[in-house]
C-alpha cells in the first residue's frame, strides 16, 4: 500500500503502479538519498523538531540499511513508487514508529531535487577525471609527433602544413574547455535545494544552511518554488555533454578517415578494431563509428528535457521524474565513449611517412612559394598569380613545385633562385609558421607544456 493511502479508498490500479514508478531508474540515488535523510534527521533534533533518540534511531536505522543494500542483503522493490518511498518504508519497517517522524519538514520534492544534486556532483567529478585523462592522453601523442608532417585541411581540401601534434593539440584545447565547462556547471549543482519542501518552505523552525553543510553544498537555494522546480542545472550539464560528445564525434570522424585506405594515415591496434563477418580483409573502426552514433543518442537526451520543461508550470510536476532516465543515459554514454576512446588513441600507431606523403603531393607548400616572392619585393597579389600559374604547369606535367628545375621557375619569374627549394620545403615551411598558436615545433611544444599545467599532468 502507498504511504499516501490515507485519502484514497481503492487500491492503486497496477498499471498506474507499474506507469508512476521509478524505481528501476531512481534506485541509483540510494547513498543519496540514506546520507540525505542522516543529514535531514540529524537536523531535525538540533533543532528540537524531533528528539535526540528519535534522530539516534533513525541514523541507525539508515545506515543499516546503506549496509545491507551495498552487501546485497537487501534488494529494491520494484513495487515501490520510487527509491524516496522505499528507504522510508524499509526504515519504518525495521525501526518503527520513530522511522515515520523522519519526512517531517521535507516532501519528496525537495528530496528528489537534493538527491540528484548530490548524485550528479559525484558524476561531474567522475566525468572530470575521464576527460583530462583523455586529454592527456592526447598530449602524450602530441609530444611523440611534434615533428610529424601531415597535410592540414580546409573543405576537406589538402590547404597547408601543419603537424600531427598541432592536430592532436587543437582538441586538447576543445578539452580544456569543456573542463571548464564542466567546473561551471559543478558551481550550480552545488547548492542544496532542501527545506524548500513541497513548495512554499515550512512553518518548522529549519536550519537549512546546517543541512546544506553536512551534506557538503557551498549554498543553499533562495526560493522554495525554484528550489524544488528548477531542472536547469541538467539542462545545462546536458549541453556540456553534449558538447563534449560534438568533440568526441569529430574527431572520431577524422579516425575514421584516416584509417581508411585512401588516407592510412593511422592504424589502429586489433584490440581496438573489429573484424567483418564476410569480408576477410576488413578491419573496421567500429568504436569510434559508434561514438560518432552515440552523440546523437545522447542530443536527444538534451531535447528530451528541454523540452520536458518547457511547459511545466511552477512548481514540481511529475513530468520532472524524466529528467533522470534522460541525464543517467548522457553520462552513462559519454563516460564510456571517453574511457574507451582514450586507449583506442593511446593505442593507434600513427604512419608518419603516409602523412608526409599526403603533404608533399597536395601543393601545400604554394602559399609558402608565393610568401617567398612576397619577400622578395613582389606584391602578394601578383605573387599568388604566378604560383597559380606554377602549380597549373605542375598538374599538366604531373610534377610538384619540389621537383621542378630553377630554369623552369625562372620562366615564371626572374625573381626565382636557388633557395626556392629551402623556401618550400615542408618542415622550414611548418617551423617558419612560429606565431603564436602556429604549427611550428617551437609554439607547439609551449602550448603542450602551459595545456599539461592546466591539467596537472
Ligand atoms: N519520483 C519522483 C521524481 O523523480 C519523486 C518526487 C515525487 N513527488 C511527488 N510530489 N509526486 O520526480
Amino acid at each position: 500500500m502507498p504511504m499516501w493511502e490515507g485519502r484514497f479508498s481503492k487500491k492503486l490500479d497496477e498499471r498506474t503502479n507499474d506507469f508512476n514508478s521509478s524505481i528501476k531508474f531512481d534506485h541509483r540515488m540510494y547513498k543519496q538519498d540514506i546520507k540525505g535523510s542522516i543529514a535531514h534527521s540529524k537536523m531535525l533534533a538540533k533543532q528540537g523538531i524531533i528528539k535526540e533518540e528519535e534522530s539516534k534511531s533513525i541514523i541507525d536505522g539508515l545506515n543499516g540499511i546503506l549496509e545491507d543494500l551495498e552487501s546485497g542483503k537487501l534488494e529494491f522493490d520494484p513495487n515501490a513508487e520510487d527509491i524516496h518511498m522505499f528507504v522510508e518504508a524499509e526504515l519504518t519497517k525495521r525501526i518503527g514508529d520513530n522511522g515515520k517522524k523522519l519526512h517531517t519538514a521535507r516532501s519528496r520534492n525537495d528530496q528528489v531535487a537534493l538527491d540528484i544534486r548530490m548524485y550528479l556532483k559525484d558524476e561531474v567529478t567522475t566525468l572530470i577525471e575521464n576527460l583530462k585523462k583523455l586529454a592527456g592522453t592526447f598530449i602524450k601523442k602530441a609530444e611523440e609527433n611534434t615533428h610529424t608532417i601531415m597535410p592540414g585541411y580546409t573543405h576537406m581540401q589538402r590547404a597547408q602544413p601543419v603537424t600531427f601534434a598541432h592536430h592532436l593539440m587543437a582538441y586538447v584545447e576543445m578539452f580544456l574547455r569543456d573542463l571548464e565547462r564542466l567546473s561551471e556547471t559543478y558551481k550550480r549543482i552545488d547548492v542544496s535545494p532542501i527545506g524548500s519542501c513541497a513548495l512554499a518552505g515550512t512553518t518548522y523552525p529549519l536550519d537549512r544552511e546546517f543541512e546544506a553543510k553536512e551534506l557538503g553544498f557551498s549554498k543553499v537555494t533562495n526560493n522554495s518554488l525554484d528550489g524544488v522546480s528548477d531542472r536547469d542545472f541538467i539542462i545545462e550539464l546536458l549541453s556540456d555533454i553534449s558538447i563534449i560528445m560534438m568533440h568526441l564525434s569529430r574527431i572520431s570522424e577524422e579516425i575514421i578517415l584516416w584509417a581508411s585506405w585512401e588516407f592510412k594515415f593511422i592504424e589502429l591496434d586489433d584490440s581496438f578494431s573489429t573484424g567483418s563477418s564476410i569480408m576477410p580483409q576488413k578491419k573496421n573502426p567500429d568504436i569510434t563509428e559508434l561514438i560518432r552514433g552515440k552523440t546523437g543518442r545522447v542530443y536527444g537526451d538534451l531535447y528530451t528535457m528541454l523540452t520536458v520543461m518547457k511547459g511545466t508550470p511552477l512548481a514540481y510536476n511529475k513530468d520532472m521524474q524524466e529528467d533522470k532516465e534522460a541525464i543517467f543515459d548522457a553520462l552513462d554514454t559519454v563516460n564510456l565513449c571517453i574511457t574507451t576512446l582514450d586507449p583506442l588513441v593511446e593505442t593507434m600507431t600513427v604512419i608518419k611517412e603516409n602523412m608526409k606523403k599526403a603533404a608533399a603531393e597536395g601543393f601545400i607548400n604554394a602559399t609558402d612559394c608565393a610568401d617567398y616572392l612576397t619577400v622578395k619585393g613582389i606584391p602578394f597579389r601578383d605573387a599568388y598569380k604566378i604560383v597559380g600559374n606554377l602549380v597549373k604547369y605542375c598538374i599538366e606535367n604531373k610534377t610538384t613545385l619540389e621537383k621542378l628545375d630553377i630554369s623552369v621557375y625562372k620562366k615564371f619569374s626572374n625573381v626565382f633562385d636557388e633557395d626556392i627549394y629551402d623556401a618550400i620545403d615542408l618542415i622550414n615551411c611548418v617551423n617558419k609558421r612560429n606565431v603564436l598558436g602556429g604549427p611550428a615545433a617551437e609554439q607547439v611544444m609551449k602550448q603542450i607544456e602551459i595545456a599539461k599545467k592546466k591539467l596537472n599532468v
